[in-house]
């Protein structure tokens, strides 16, 4: 009995574990929504419009959670990240941050 509630625990914790990694291509398909200002993420449309290729997945977390919160104010970005989940939030993330940036990573 405990081996089996010892095992089904397992199996759920690596079921939830691998659903907080975010999927890229998930992201992607979300990203169409942010290539207006974003464009692709390496090459944005005005120079104030921030380059989001390349950038640490954690960051791009953190942010978009803070303009959704309203802790990051900003009247452009702030209502493009309030009808975000967090697994739209994860997965967008996930797909910035695997693309090629400015730095070369190894
Ligand atoms: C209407 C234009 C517009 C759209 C659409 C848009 N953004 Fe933004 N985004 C901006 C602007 C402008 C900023 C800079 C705001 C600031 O200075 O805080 C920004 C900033 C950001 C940042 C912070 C970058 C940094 O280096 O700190 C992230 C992350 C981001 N946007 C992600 C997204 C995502 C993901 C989407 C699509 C769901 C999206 N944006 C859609 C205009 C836009």
């Amino acid at each position: 009995m405990n081996k089996v509630l010892a095992t089904s625990l397992s199996m759920l914790f690596l079921v939830s574990g691998s659903a907080l990694a975010g999927d890229a291509t998930a992201g992607k398909e979300k990203a169409q929504a942010c290539a207006a200002c974003h464009g692709d993420g390496s090459k944005t449309l005005m120079p104030y419009f921030p380059r989001l290729s390349g950038q640490n997945e954690d960051y791009l977390i953190k942010v978009l959670k803070d303009y959704k919160s309203g802790a990051r104010n900003n009247q452009i970005m702030g209502p493009q990240a309030v009808g975000l989940s967090e697994t739209d939030i994860e997965n967008l993330a996930a797909y910035f941050s695997s693309q090629p940036g400015l730095v070369v990573k190894k």
